[in-house]
């Protein structure tokens, strides 16, 4: 049930904290602080080459934030496809190494699809699923299991976040295994993993504010998000939300992108939401923010303080999110953007839990 919410996707926004805990708590051990996996790896990282990542939606999204993770903490080239791509490409996979899928239902047709592809071709299978019985589940090799709960609300909420918190441990136990990470670093990872739940719920908080904010974003008929590194994913993450459950057009872009195109766009009527955690791109981000306040557009900034303080640009509205030690912004920051989707559908009067044209499941291909 809904309990105090109007809505399903409001509850399943709320939980967050308390399900990415759950799931954390599955995936860390608390006691020695060391990434923990719940079953034995069929295989070892060290002997992967490559990974490839398939999903569909924002499962891929969260699949593209991965990307970066792995790629960063375990130096594993990365390839990430979304589902229907992937099953028709006839990617070539190199035996023995790692294909990994990601599913809130572990019932979506393509993922499905790529999946039996995957196997045909002799890779380690890894699915990251909410639903333990599903068909995805049933046919990998590995399951790893997000601890979210049913979700509910069409739009993926929740499972998201899950899907960050398991991948996020599961690259650094690859980094750990590869011996790019020492046992120091790992704990340091660790320490960032465990604040995730409290760093959640304090973003939450600001729901007073991105519930003003949503009003004036309901009168816009576009709506850019950008970001740079994992704040990239997660733009696409905000675009796609938005749109699903408002029919507001939104586009993600990487930042850097912005003059390669889509800068023509700018002007007042046009808000542009930029995700910039004060993080190792930051400075390049805020560039790219100076390019859109010199064309007249209006910037909603989600940033930390530090970040709040070093942003040179007249911003229209800064979200303020608490300052984080570690890589894993985007199940913070993804708190914020899932609020601005859900109070501008709230404000259009839409069906939030049960947009038009959506299924929760999409089975057929
Ligand atoms: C977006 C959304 C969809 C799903 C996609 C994959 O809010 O819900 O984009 O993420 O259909 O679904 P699963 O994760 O069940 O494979």
């Amino acid at each position: 049930d809904k309990a105090n919410y109007r809505h399903f996707m409001a509850k399943e926004i709320h939980e967050q904290p308390e399900v990415v805990g759950h799931t954390l708590a599955r995936y860390i051990d608390m006691a020695s602080e060391r990434v923990m996996l719940p079953v034995k790896l069929p295989f070892d990282f060290k002997d992967i080459q490559r990974i490839s990542i398939t999903a569909c939606g924002t499962a891929s999204y969260a699949g593209y934030v991965a990307k970066y993770w792995f790629e960063r903490l375990a130096r594993i080239p990365v390839e990430l496809d979304v589902a229907s791509e992937f099953r028709y490409r006839e990617a070539p996979l190199r035996k023995g190494d790692l294909a990994i899928f990601i599913s809130q239902s572990g019932e979506t047709a393509d993922t499905l699809a790529a999946l039996r592809y995957a196997k045909a071709e002799g890779v380690h299978t890894l699915s990251v699923v909410n639903v333990p019985t599903s068909t995805i589940a049933r046919e990998s090799e590995t399951v790893l299991q997000t601890l979210a709960g049913p979700e509910i609300g069409v739009a993926s909420t929740k499972a998201f976040t899950c899907q960050l918190m398991v991948l996020a441990s599961l690259a650094v136990a690859a980094g750990k295994a590869r011996g790019e990470l020492s046992d120091e670093d790992e704990t340091k990872l660790v320490h960032g993993l465990v604040e995730i739940p409290r760093l959640m719920a304090a973003a939450l908080t600001l729901e007073p504010q991105i519930e003003k904010l949503a009003r004036d974003i309901s009168k816009s008929k576009d709506v850019l998000y950008l970001g740079r590194g994992t704040s990239y994913p997660l733009a696409l993450e905000g675009a796609l939300k938005l749109k699903e459950i408002s029919y507001i057009h939104a586009e993600g872009y990487a930042a850097g992108e912005l003059k390669h195109g889509p800068i023509a766009l700018i002007d007042e009527t046009m808000p542009v939401v930029v995700i910039a955690p004060y993080d190792r791109v930051f400075e390049k981000t805020v560039s790219n923010m100076q390019e859109v306040a010199a064309r007249g557009g209006n910037i909603i900034l989600m940033t930390d303080a530090k970040g709040a303080a070093e942003a040179t640009v007249d911003s229209l509205v800064t979200i303020v999110l608490p300052d984080m030690a570690s890589a894993f912004t985007p199940m913070v920051y993804a708190v914020p953007v899932q609020l601005l989707a859900y109070h501008t559908a709230v404000v259009m009067g839409t069906d939030v839990d049960q947009p038009r044209n959506l299924a929760k499941s999409v089975t057929v291909e």
